[in-house]
């Protein structure tokens, strides 16, 4: 009997391994769009990292910040999606929240279905937000900020909030989305004394490169999205303008004073799914 592994390749025995292959290709790439559409975009990475910020006086080490972004509420984020998330964070006991723009995929109208879920957040230093490019995306921008404000939020457009303990005290700083609307960073700072501990958030990561010129030490922004979908050795295939550099966690900018973190996320956009780059919820202990 003639081995197997000698016998000629037919026609019939081909087209039966293209055939297999592709079948195979095709069975491969729709498991990979299931897991990526149907499991990992809701499944929720909590990320824990502390941040030592030299300037943050000693009243404040250990104050717990809970720092949330990019919800896209719409067609594929729902706000019992939120609430989910929101439950999580409460489950932290969070000092303050901050929360990095685009809580909007594009209209606003399911806002009205957020407020109380946002508003039931309670932290003791308070909850803060900026808005994000989808946040303009409808031109109803003022909505947006009038649901944050009804949320407890207070948006920082260009200002600051300054927090106080004992003697001590923390700014809070935020710019308005460096894409639609008009960041101004020198307004954002006004009042400040030299050498408080500051931190910033503003949507856009790639923001940092300007932000390292001020007196600021920790920025805190989203927009990336991590790229949404990563591959294995190569990373993100695509970012945002403004999220090219700084594309996902922690970095030092600049003469290396200022860092800026880039939190994945928790919605997506374009479309719906996420591939190695889980949506994430970020716990910073600030020391
Ligand atoms: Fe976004």
């Amino acid at each position: 009997m003639a081995d197997p592994r000698y016998q000629p390749i037919t026609r019939k025995s081909f087209l039966g391994k293209v055939v297999r292959s592709i079948g195979g290709l095709v069975g491969l790439g729709i498991g990979t769009g299931a897991y990526a559409f149907g499991w990992e975009r809701t499944w929720l990475e909590v990320v824990r990292l502390s941040v030592a910020l030299p300037a943050l006086p000693e009243s404040f080490k250990g104050i717990k910040l809970v720092h949330f972004s990019d919800v896209h509420l719409g067609l594929f984020s729902k706000p019992e999606d939120l609430q989910q998330v929101t439950e999580r964070i409460a489950a932290e006991k969070p000092d303050l929240i901050c929360f990095t723009g685009d809580i909007v995929e594009e209209g606003t109208r399911i806002l009205s279905s957020v407020v109380p879920i946002l508003h039931d957040l309670q932290a003791p230093y308070g909850k803060y937000a900026v808005l994000g490019n989808h946040d303009y995306r409808a031109r109803e921008q003022q909505v947006v900020r009038n649901a944050w404000a009804a949320s407890g939020f207070e948006v920082l457009d260009n200002r600051n909030i300054r927090l106080s303990k004992k003697d001590d005290e923390l700014f809070i700083a935020g710019v308005d989305d460096a894409l639609h609307g008009v960041p101004n960073l020198p307004q954002a700072l006004t009042g400040i004394p030299e050498g408080s501990a500051v931190i910033l958030l503003a949507h856009e990561p790639d923001f940092a490169d300007e932000a390292a010129q001020f007196p600021i030490h920790l920025q805190l922004s989203g927009h990336s999205h991590g790229g949404q979908v990563r591959l294995p050795f190569i990373g993100h295939l695509l970012t945002p303008k403004l999220a090219r550099k700084y594309v996902q966690g922690m970095y030092q900018v600049g003469n290396q004073s200022m860092y800026v973190y880039t939190n994945r996320g928790l919605g997506t956009t374009i479309l719906p799914v996420r591939l190695f780059c889980r949506p994430e919820l970020t716990i910073l202990t600030l020391t």
